[in-house]
């Protein structure tokens, strides 16, 4: 109330540019029986920093007050001759997460439509809401991204497609007869993003072969990531194959210090560790094949996978028993999974593959839940 009893006028507040997103509900609580909490939810490594990561990192630690290269020039480098590509293509990110919004905000805005496949990764939906863009999702078949179905929606209006391949939360993938159709197919001032996060489960060779495809065309993007395979999610490093003429103007869009001088070091060191990155893609992909088999046996339908983790349903069962199995890991044996909610996926769940060991335990723990029902 003023002084003289009138009620002020409501005062104006700002209001945001961008659409507000709530953010997915995550298990927040502490484990009721004390036990470990392991997050199977986020397709990260289940491993910490091989011995060569760890060193870099304690090496840089004395000299976090100068700032990192802004260009991350000597990871470039080292990225360039690891996958035999240009440095000159080659720009990173703080997270590959920061390219896409880069490239969205670089190319995209109000009025514009951003095209993607029905399931496809979260992040492309938020890229379009931030620039004011119209998203678009072509349909999928068999939970798979369809590119005659997403070269069908492409209007005079798309100025950026993104293609998660493999995807998240799916985690299917389509082949490169596929992809090339799709490259081949979009007009040439459509920007096409080839988001290959998951690309070394699929295979390192897989990888080489798209760039090889997306070096042939001035509007496709690759981007790459150290938060999966090289398991440095915690570092934020990502990395996009451009077409030169893009580069002044992606710089332009990210700005100056976004990947800091330890995360380049731990990356370059993560290049000179191949051979154990090899073999932990390799453990993981034997555990994403043992789990598969095993769910199949004790009633759960998973997805192809090409990626880290599983989508898998119940058979016969809707969303709401789901939910209560994500519960019941929770509660029974300290383990985070996540429910798909993409409208069409709600009856799966998402869980990245562990260790060996806390694989056991989930599995032990679905398979308790499924006896009780
Ligand atoms: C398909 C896909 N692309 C990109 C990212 C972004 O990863 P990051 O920002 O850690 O490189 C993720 C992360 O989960 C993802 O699933």
């Amino acid at each position: 109330m003023s002084p003289d009893g009138s009620r002020p006028a409501p005062r104006a507040t700002p209001v945001p540019r961008i659409a507000p997103l709530s953010l997915r509900g995550r298990i927040g609580r502490a484990q009721p029986k004390g036990l470990p909490v392991v997050n199977l939810g986020y397709n990260e490594l289940p491993w910490g920093p091989t011995t060569r990561v760890a060193e870099a990192i304690a090496a840089m630690a004395g000299s976090v007050n100068s700032y990192g290269s802004p260009g991350c020039d000597s990871l470039r480098a080292a990225l360039a001759t690891a996958n035999r590509l240009d440095a000159d293509r080659l720009i990173c990110g703080n997270g590959s997460e920061e390219l896409l919004d880069v490239i969205g905000r670089t190319f995209a805005g109000p009025g514009d439509e951003i095209l993607i496949s029905a399931y496809g990764y979260i992040q492309f939906a938020m890229v379009a809401a931030r620039v004011g863009a119209t998203l678009v999702k072509a349909p999928e078949r068999d939970s798979a991204t369809d590119v005659d179905a997403m070269l069908d929606s492409v209007t005079a209006r798309t100025r950026v497609v993104f293609l998660a391949n493999p995807n998240n939360p799916t985690g299917t993938m389509v082949g490169l007869d596929a992809l090339e159709r799709l490259v081949r197919g979009l007009p040439p001032e459509v920007v096409l993003v080839l988001d290959l996060a998951y690309g070394e489960f699929a295979g390192f060779s897989h990888c080489a072969a798209v760039h090889d495809l997306a070096r042939g065309f001035d509007n496709v993007v690759v981007t790459r990531t150290f938060s999966k395979a090289y398991g440095l999610a915690g570092l934020r490093v990502g990395w996009a194959d451009c077409p030169p003429a893009m580069l002044p103007a992606l710089y332009a869009a990210r700005g100056m210090g976004s990947v800091n001088r330890m995360a380049q070091a731990a990356a370059e060191a993560a290049l000179a560790d191949i051979d154990e990155v090899h073999a932990r893609v390799g453990r993981i992909v034997a555990e994403r094949e043992r789990l598969a088999s095993a769910l199949g046996g004790i009633g759960m339908t998973c997805l192809p996978s090409a990626t880290n983790f599983l989508a898998t349903c119940i058979d016969g069962a809707g969303p709401e028993v789901t939910e209560a199995l994500v519960e019941h890991v929770f509660e029974d044996a300290g383990i985070v999974v996540n429910r798909t909610r993409e409208d069409g996926l709600e009856r799966y769940l998402r869980l990245s593959m562990g260790t060996e060991a806390q694989n056991d335990l989930l599995l032990e723990s679905v398979g308790r839940f499924l006896a009780a029902r």
